[in-house]
Protein backbone atom coordinates (compact mmCIF):
# COMPACT_ATOMS: atom_id res chain seq x y z
CA UNK A 1 0.00 0.00 0.00
CA UNK A 2 0.90 3.86 -0.91
CA UNK A 3 2.00 5.90 2.24
CA UNK A 4 2.22 9.34 0.94
CA UNK A 5 5.74 10.52 1.28
CA UNK A 6 4.75 13.82 3.57
CA UNK A 7 3.22 11.29 6.15
CA UNK A 8 6.44 9.31 6.50
CA UNK A 9 8.57 12.65 6.61
CA UNK A 10 6.34 14.20 9.10
CA UNK A 11 7.20 11.31 11.19
CA UNK A 12 10.64 10.81 10.97
CA UNK A 13 11.09 14.74 11.85
CA UNK A 14 8.13 13.53 14.83
CA UNK A 15 9.53 13.68 18.37
CA UNK A 16 5.86 12.59 19.66
CA UNK A 17 3.55 10.43 17.85
CA UNK A 18 0.09 10.17 19.88
CA UNK A 19 -2.45 7.10 18.42
CA UNK A 20 -5.92 6.91 19.56
CA UNK A 21 -7.22 3.24 18.57
CA UNK A 22 -10.61 1.99 18.37
CA UNK A 23 -12.62 -1.74 17.68
CA UNK A 24 -11.65 -1.37 14.38
CA UNK A 25 -7.77 -2.11 15.05
CA UNK A 26 -9.16 -5.74 16.57
CA UNK A 27 -11.29 -6.65 14.24
CA UNK A 28 -8.83 -8.42 12.59
CA UNK A 29 -7.94 -10.52 15.56
CA UNK A 30 -11.62 -11.71 15.22
CA UNK A 31 -12.28 -9.66 18.62
CA UNK A 32 -16.02 -9.15 18.06
CA UNK A 33 -16.92 -5.28 18.60
CA UNK A 34 -20.37 -4.27 20.70
CA UNK A 35 -22.10 -3.97 17.01
CA UNK A 36 -21.03 -7.18 16.15
CA UNK A 37 -23.86 -9.72 15.75
CA UNK A 38 -23.50 -11.69 19.58
CA UNK A 39 -23.50 -15.39 18.84
CA UNK A 40 -24.45 -18.37 20.83
CA UNK A 41 -26.03 -17.86 24.32
CA UNK A 42 -25.33 -14.47 24.21
CA UNK A 43 -27.51 -13.91 20.90
CA UNK A 44 -30.77 -12.55 22.39
CA UNK A 45 -28.91 -10.19 25.00
CA UNK A 46 -28.30 -6.60 23.22
CA UNK A 47 -24.76 -5.73 24.70
CA UNK A 48 -25.37 -1.85 25.38
CA UNK A 49 -27.86 -3.02 27.78
CA UNK A 50 -25.68 -5.42 29.07
CA UNK A 51 -22.55 -2.99 29.66
CA UNK A 52 -24.48 -0.48 31.82
CA UNK A 53 -24.67 -0.12 35.94
CA UNK A 54 -28.79 -0.44 35.15
CA UNK A 55 -27.65 -4.06 34.16
CA UNK A 56 -25.30 -4.77 36.82
CA UNK A 57 -27.67 -3.93 39.67
CA UNK A 58 -30.85 -5.74 37.70
CA UNK A 59 -28.83 -9.27 36.99
CA UNK A 60 -25.22 -8.83 38.26
CA UNK A 61 -24.75 -12.63 37.48
CA UNK A 62 -25.74 -12.27 33.81
CA UNK A 63 -23.60 -9.51 33.59
CA UNK A 64 -20.34 -11.11 34.76
CA UNK A 65 -20.95 -14.99 33.29
CA UNK A 66 -21.03 -11.94 29.65
CA UNK A 67 -17.97 -10.71 30.69
CA UNK A 68 -15.84 -14.08 31.59
CA UNK A 69 -17.45 -15.46 27.89
CA UNK A 70 -15.85 -12.23 26.86
CA UNK A 71 -12.72 -12.72 28.27
CA UNK A 72 -12.63 -16.48 26.85
CA UNK A 73 -12.86 -15.17 23.32
CA UNK A 74 -10.17 -12.26 24.03
CA UNK A 75 -7.34 -14.83 25.45
CA UNK A 76 -7.98 -17.40 22.15
CA UNK A 77 -7.58 -13.67 20.11
CA UNK A 78 -3.92 -13.04 18.86
CA UNK A 79 -2.73 -9.39 18.52
CA UNK A 80 -2.80 -8.87 14.62
CA UNK A 81 -0.37 -7.12 12.71
CA UNK A 82 -1.98 -3.57 13.27
CA UNK A 83 -0.86 -4.03 17.13
CA UNK A 84 2.14 -5.24 16.07
CA UNK A 85 3.10 -2.64 13.54
CA UNK A 86 2.36 0.29 16.71
CA UNK A 87 4.16 -1.88 18.96
CA UNK A 88 7.14 -1.19 16.74
CA UNK A 89 6.65 2.41 15.83
CA UNK A 90 6.75 2.79 19.36
CA UNK A 91 10.19 1.98 19.04
CA UNK A 92 10.95 3.95 16.05
CA UNK A 93 9.99 7.66 17.97
CA UNK A 94 11.16 9.59 21.07
CA UNK A 95 7.50 9.75 22.22
CA UNK A 96 4.84 7.82 22.11
CA UNK A 97 1.68 7.44 23.24
CA UNK A 98 -1.02 4.66 22.69
CA UNK A 99 -4.70 5.87 23.99
CA UNK A 100 -6.97 2.87 23.44
CA UNK A 101 -10.88 2.40 23.45
CA UNK A 102 -10.76 -0.86 23.84
CA UNK A 103 -10.76 -3.18 26.68
CA UNK A 104 -8.94 -6.50 25.00
CA UNK A 105 -5.45 -6.08 26.38
CA UNK A 106 -4.45 -6.56 22.98
CA UNK A 107 -1.92 -3.81 22.62
CA UNK A 108 -0.26 -5.02 25.56
CA UNK A 109 -0.24 -8.45 24.56
CA UNK A 110 1.80 -7.40 21.01
CA UNK A 111 4.26 -5.54 22.84
CA UNK A 112 3.03 -1.52 23.09
CA UNK A 113 4.13 -0.21 26.63
CA UNK A 114 2.95 3.44 27.31
CA UNK A 115 -0.58 2.53 26.63
CA UNK A 116 -3.76 4.52 28.38
CA UNK A 117 -6.44 2.01 28.45
CA UNK A 118 -9.23 4.82 28.56
CA UNK A 119 -12.47 2.66 28.95
CA UNK A 120 -10.70 0.25 31.08
CA UNK A 121 -9.46 -3.74 30.45
CA UNK A 122 -11.74 -6.50 30.94
CA UNK A 123 -8.72 -8.81 32.27
CA UNK A 124 -9.17 -6.78 35.03
CA UNK A 125 -11.68 -7.43 38.59
CA UNK A 126 -12.41 -5.11 40.98
CA UNK A 127 -14.86 -4.37 43.67
CA UNK A 128 -17.99 -2.93 42.64
CA UNK A 129 -18.10 -0.25 45.86
CA UNK A 130 -13.98 0.10 46.64
CA UNK A 131 -13.19 -0.08 43.03
CA UNK A 132 -9.98 -1.90 43.84
CA UNK A 133 -8.18 -4.87 42.39
CA UNK A 134 -8.49 -8.48 43.42
CA UNK A 135 -6.98 -11.44 41.75
CA UNK A 136 -8.40 -14.12 41.05
CA UNK A 137 -6.76 -16.31 44.07
CA UNK A 138 -8.94 -13.93 46.08
CA UNK A 139 -12.35 -14.17 44.48
CA UNK A 140 -15.09 -15.87 47.03
CA UNK A 141 -17.60 -17.49 45.50
CA UNK A 142 -21.20 -16.70 46.17
CA UNK A 143 -23.02 -19.33 44.06
CA UNK A 144 -24.41 -20.24 40.90
CA UNK A 145 -26.63 -16.80 40.51
CA UNK A 146 -24.57 -14.34 42.00
CA UNK A 147 -21.14 -13.04 40.83
CA UNK A 148 -18.29 -14.07 43.21
CA UNK A 149 -17.17 -11.28 46.07
CA UNK A 150 -14.91 -8.45 47.11
CA UNK A 151 -12.66 -10.90 50.04
CA UNK A 152 -12.22 -7.30 51.64
CA UNK A 153 -16.09 -6.01 52.09
CA UNK A 154 -18.51 -8.75 50.83
CA UNK A 155 -19.73 -6.37 47.54
CA UNK A 156 -20.13 -8.24 44.75
CA UNK A 157 -16.87 -8.22 41.83
CA UNK A 158 -17.20 -6.61 38.79
CA UNK A 159 -15.17 -6.23 35.24
CA UNK A 160 -12.57 -2.93 35.84
CA UNK A 161 -14.09 -1.33 32.45
CA UNK A 162 -16.05 1.72 32.02
CA UNK A 163 -19.30 1.26 31.53
CA UNK A 164 -22.05 3.45 29.51
CA UNK A 165 -23.41 6.01 31.64
CA UNK A 166 -20.56 5.96 33.96
CA UNK A 167 -17.72 8.71 33.96
CA UNK A 168 -14.38 7.66 32.69
CA UNK A 169 -10.83 7.81 34.94
CA UNK A 170 -10.24 12.00 35.05
CA UNK A 171 -6.39 10.65 35.43
CA UNK A 172 -6.59 8.37 32.10
CA UNK A 173 -8.15 11.31 30.44
CA UNK A 174 -5.95 13.60 31.15
CA UNK A 175 -2.87 11.81 30.22
CA UNK A 176 -4.19 11.52 26.97
CA UNK A 177 -5.25 14.85 26.45
CA UNK A 178 -1.87 15.68 27.58
CA UNK A 179 -0.78 13.15 24.57
CA UNK A 180 -2.66 14.71 22.23
CA UNK A 181 -2.07 18.37 22.53
CA UNK A 182 1.90 17.20 22.77
CA UNK A 183 2.23 15.47 19.40
CA UNK A 184 3.59 15.91 16.15
CA UNK A 185 1.39 13.19 14.31
CA UNK A 186 -1.72 12.17 15.85
CA UNK A 187 -3.17 8.76 14.05
CA UNK A 188 -6.59 7.84 14.89
CA UNK A 189 -7.22 4.12 13.63
CA UNK A 190 -10.67 1.93 13.68
CA UNK A 191 -12.65 4.23 15.71
CA UNK A 192 -15.68 5.42 14.54
CA UNK A 193 -15.21 8.95 16.48
CA UNK A 194 -18.32 9.33 17.94
CA UNK A 195 -17.94 8.45 21.33
CA UNK A 196 -16.21 11.18 23.54
CA UNK A 197 -14.26 12.63 24.97
CA UNK A 198 -11.51 10.27 22.80
CA UNK A 199 -13.70 11.53 19.64
CA UNK A 200 -12.18 14.64 20.93
CA UNK A 201 -8.56 13.99 20.89
CA UNK A 202 -8.31 14.74 17.13
CA UNK A 203 -9.06 18.22 17.22
CA UNK A 204 -6.88 18.75 20.48
CA UNK A 205 -3.82 17.21 18.66
CA UNK A 206 -4.68 19.24 15.43
CA UNK A 207 -5.35 22.65 17.54
CA UNK A 208 -1.75 22.30 18.68
CA UNK A 209 -0.31 21.67 15.03
CA UNK A 210 0.01 17.97 14.86
CA UNK A 211 -0.47 16.45 11.42
CA UNK A 212 -3.92 14.31 11.70
CA UNK A 213 -4.27 10.90 10.00
CA UNK A 214 -7.28 8.45 9.98
CA UNK A 215 -6.44 5.15 9.53
CA UNK A 216 -10.05 3.48 8.75
CA UNK A 217 -11.91 1.16 5.75
CA UNK A 218 -14.79 3.69 6.05
CA UNK A 219 -15.67 7.29 6.58
CA UNK A 220 -16.11 8.51 9.86
CA UNK A 221 -16.75 12.29 11.20
CA UNK A 222 -12.86 12.74 11.77
CA UNK A 223 -12.27 12.18 7.76
CA UNK A 224 -12.92 15.26 6.29
CA UNK A 225 -10.68 17.51 8.87
CA UNK A 226 -7.87 14.91 8.82
CA UNK A 227 -4.63 15.90 6.72
CA UNK A 228 -4.02 12.22 5.70
CA UNK A 229 -6.82 9.36 5.38
CA UNK A 230 -5.73 5.76 4.86
CA UNK A 231 -8.57 4.11 3.28
CA UNK A 232 -7.77 0.74 4.68
CA UNK A 233 -7.71 -2.06 7.29
CA UNK A 234 -5.33 -1.53 9.80
CA UNK A 235 -3.72 -4.35 9.71
CA UNK A 236 -2.64 -3.13 5.76
CA UNK A 237 -2.12 0.14 6.80
CA UNK A 238 0.06 0.24 9.85
CA UNK A 239 2.97 -2.48 8.43
CA UNK A 240 2.88 -0.11 5.70
CA UNK A 241 3.39 2.85 7.40
CA UNK A 242 6.12 1.43 9.73
CA UNK A 243 8.36 -0.33 6.62
CA UNK A 244 7.97 3.03 4.98
CA UNK A 245 9.09 5.06 8.12
CA UNK A 246 11.86 2.15 8.46
CA UNK A 247 13.14 2.21 4.45
P1 LIG B 1 -16.98 1.17 16.64
O1 LIG B 1 -17.50 -0.21 16.52
O2 LIG B 1 -17.93 2.31 16.92
O3 LIG B 1 -16.17 1.58 15.32
C1 LIG B 1 -15.22 0.68 14.79
C2 LIG B 1 -14.56 1.40 13.62
O4 LIG B 1 -13.55 0.54 13.11
C3 LIG B 1 -15.50 1.69 12.46
O5 LIG B 1 -15.31 3.04 12.04
C4 LIG B 1 -15.05 0.71 11.36
O6 LIG B 1 -15.17 1.29 10.06
C5 LIG B 1 -13.60 0.56 11.71
N1 LIG B 1 -13.00 -0.70 11.25
C6 LIG B 1 -13.59 -1.89 11.05
N2 LIG B 1 -12.66 -2.80 10.66
C7 LIG B 1 -11.46 -2.15 10.63
C8 LIG B 1 -10.12 -2.53 10.32
N3 LIG B 1 -9.82 -3.78 9.95
N4 LIG B 1 -9.14 -1.59 10.41
C9 LIG B 1 -9.43 -0.31 10.79
N5 LIG B 1 -10.68 0.11 11.11
C10 LIG B 1 -11.68 -0.80 11.02
O7 LIG B 1 -15.85 1.10 17.76
P2 LIG B 1 -15.22 2.29 18.54
O8 LIG B 1 -15.04 3.50 17.69
O9 LIG B 1 -14.02 1.75 19.22
O10 LIG B 1 -17.38 2.52 24.57
O11 LIG B 1 -16.33 2.60 19.67
C11 LIG B 1 -15.98 3.54 20.67
C12 LIG B 1 -16.70 3.17 21.91
O12 LIG B 1 -18.09 2.98 21.64
C13 LIG B 1 -16.29 1.84 22.52
O13 LIG B 1 -15.10 1.92 23.25
C14 LIG B 1 -17.47 1.61 23.46
C15 LIG B 1 -18.61 2.05 22.58
O14 LIG B 1 -19.55 2.80 23.28
C16 LIG B 1 -17.43 1.95 25.84
O15 LIG B 1 -17.37 0.75 25.99
C17 LIG B 1 -17.54 2.91 26.95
Amino acid sequence: MEVPGELVGALRRARSVCVLTGAGVSAESGVPTFRDAQTGLWERYDPLELATPEAFEQNPRLVWDWYAWRRELVREAEPNPAHHALAELEELVPEFVLVTQNVDGLHRRAGSRQVVELHGNLGYVICASERTPVSPDEFVPAGEDRPPLCPRCGSYLRPDVVWFGETLSMGRISEAQAAAAGCDVFLSVGTSSVVYPAAGLASEAARSGALVVEVNPQETPLSGASDHVLRAPAGTALPALVEALKD
